[in-house]
């Protein structure tokens, strides 16, 4: 087996496979549950070594530590998302986000537009054809491995084997580490009263037959708690968490109506525990591709009856939302929500949701309205006013698509907190004239 002997030409040390990693260079890691905890450890381990690296990556769940202070001449973090363990780094200026739609992070690969020198990956062991899976992280990460001139891939017997395409021969790869490490786990969250209403109001948005997008959360798994009496559902979704297993284990997601890829679920990557990687391994039910396709709009909009529900910051009244930033300091990144809420939109009996609490808590215990007049100074639209299609929150459903502007304030100030609604109100008369 030709394959086997450039394998064990290839192996190395962690130490090793990072010291070739040459100054300036562009380090890519696989996103989220992918990453190669052993890589990227051996790379801190060796950091007095380098300089001037530049390190993307969406979602990380381990430490940041490359973007700890100290760091500055040895690393600086460039980052497609800003997750918690991304935002310090970024607001004090040792990271730079770069906003990009999560389905565009493959194609701005391709085309040299998202710097790529270095690529480094988690994997299977080879199969007896010299094929590893990257399991849970197809998305960006299979163009990372495709375009840059040097390739780690860290050998983890705990990476599961899905099926879709996270496939790649031992040949596109330049190093090789065997180490087992087990995979980060996220544990669904607990659900409160709020999230349970919200999730009853999205969940009687969708229809029998309907396919879903739901990201990870209290609202996705809320949404799925009223799920349980609807019929033929399937999954297109940039991800899945545990919530969806009993749903699928139940029959009630059965993928048997969705218009492309009919009885399997689709998605980009994996996030949850293990419970759900282990259902994830080796079943044909389960596909995950490159986020280039998935969350492609015009991926999305084949789905007939596309259902995709997201979160947000905040929503003003003509219905502009923000996903992304507390004032000017960015909280997280555009992901696929863009993605979906277009693909949705052009999709034959789709529907987007914008799915939120009214309110959030102060550490002072006071509560901030997020339906606004007006999105805070410095916040991005993440979602225009014209893709916006319903806003849920636990006081109900606001119509937006089709509506005029009068129409959606009155119908977001309806669903906001009662609290809320005397201010609301007085913008909505100084804006049209009209008292509510
Ligand atoms: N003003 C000030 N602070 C606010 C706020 C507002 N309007 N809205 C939320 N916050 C604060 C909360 O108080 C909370 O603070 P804490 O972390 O100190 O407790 C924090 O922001 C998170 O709020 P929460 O309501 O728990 O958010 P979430 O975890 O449900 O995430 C988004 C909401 C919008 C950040 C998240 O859905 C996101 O990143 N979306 C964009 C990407 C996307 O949609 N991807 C889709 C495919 S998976």
């Amino acid at each position: 087996m030709a394959w086997r002997k450039y394998y064990d030409e290839h192996k190395m040390t962690a130490a090793e496979a990072v010291s070739k990693i040459e100054n300036g260079s562009h380090v890519v890691l696989a996103h989220c549950v992918g990453e190669p905890t052993a890589l990227t450890r051996a790379m801190m381990e060796n950091a007095e070594n380098y300089k001037d690296i530049v390190i993307h990556h969406m979602v990380r769940l381990g430490p940041l530590d490359y973007a700890t202070p100290g760091m500055e001449e040895h690393f600086r973090l460039e980052p497609w998302f800003s997750a918690g363990n991304a935002r310090a780094a970024i607001a004090e200026g040792r990271g730079d986000f770069a906003p990009v739609f999560f389905h565009e992070v493959p194609i701005l690969i391709r085309k040299g537009r998202l710097g790529c020198d270095v690529a480094l990956v988690d994997v299977s062991p080879p199969d007896a054809n010299g094929y590893v899976s990257t399991g849970v992280s197809v998305d960006y990460t299979h163009q990372a491995v495709k375009t840059a001139k040097y390739v780690v891939a860290q050998v983890n017997s705990r990476m599961p084997r899905t099926y879709g395409e996270s496939f790649l021969h031992v040949s596109e790869f330049d190093a090789f580490v065997e180490e087992d490490a087990e995979l980060f786990e996220v544990a669904p969250p607990t659900i409160t009263d709020v999230e349970k209403a919200i999730g009853e109001h999205c969940a009687s948005l969708v229809e029998n037959g309907s396919t879903l997008q739901l990201g990870i959360g209290a609202i996705p798994d809320a949404v799925m708690l009223f799920l349980k009496d609807k019929k033929d559902l399937g999954i297109h979704s940039e991800m899945i968490a545990d919530g969806t297993l009993e749903l699928f284990n139940s029959g009630v997601i059965n993928n048997s109506m969705k218009s492309e890829n009919k009885g399997k679920m689709t998605v980009t990557f994996l996030m949850g525990t293990r419970a759900l990687y282990d259902f994830a391994h080796e079943n044909p039910a389960v596909e995950v591709k490159p986020v280039d396709y998935v969350n492609h709009p015009m991926t999305v909009a084949r789905q007939y009856k596309m259902v995709c529900i997201n979160s947000a910051i905040q929503v003003d009244l003509m219905g502009q939302v923000n996903a992304e930033a507390i004032g000017f300091k960015q909280f997280s990144g555009v992901g696929g929500q863009v993605d979906f809420v277009r693909g949705s939109a052009m999709a034959e009996g789709g529907k987007s949701v914008i799915a939120m609490p009214s309110v959030t808590m102060k550490k002072d215990g006071g509560a901030i309205s997020k339906i606004v007049p007006f999105l805070d100074t410095g916040a991005p639209v993440t979602t225009s006013r014209c893709d916006t299609d319903y806003v849920v929150t636990e006081y109900g459903i606001a119509e937006i698509k089709g509506r005029s502007l009068r129409q959606r304030a009155k119908n977001l100030i309806a669903i906001s907190h009662p609290d809320s609604r005397d201010a609301l109100k007085e913008e909505f008369e100084k804006r049209f004239g009209e008292k509510l």
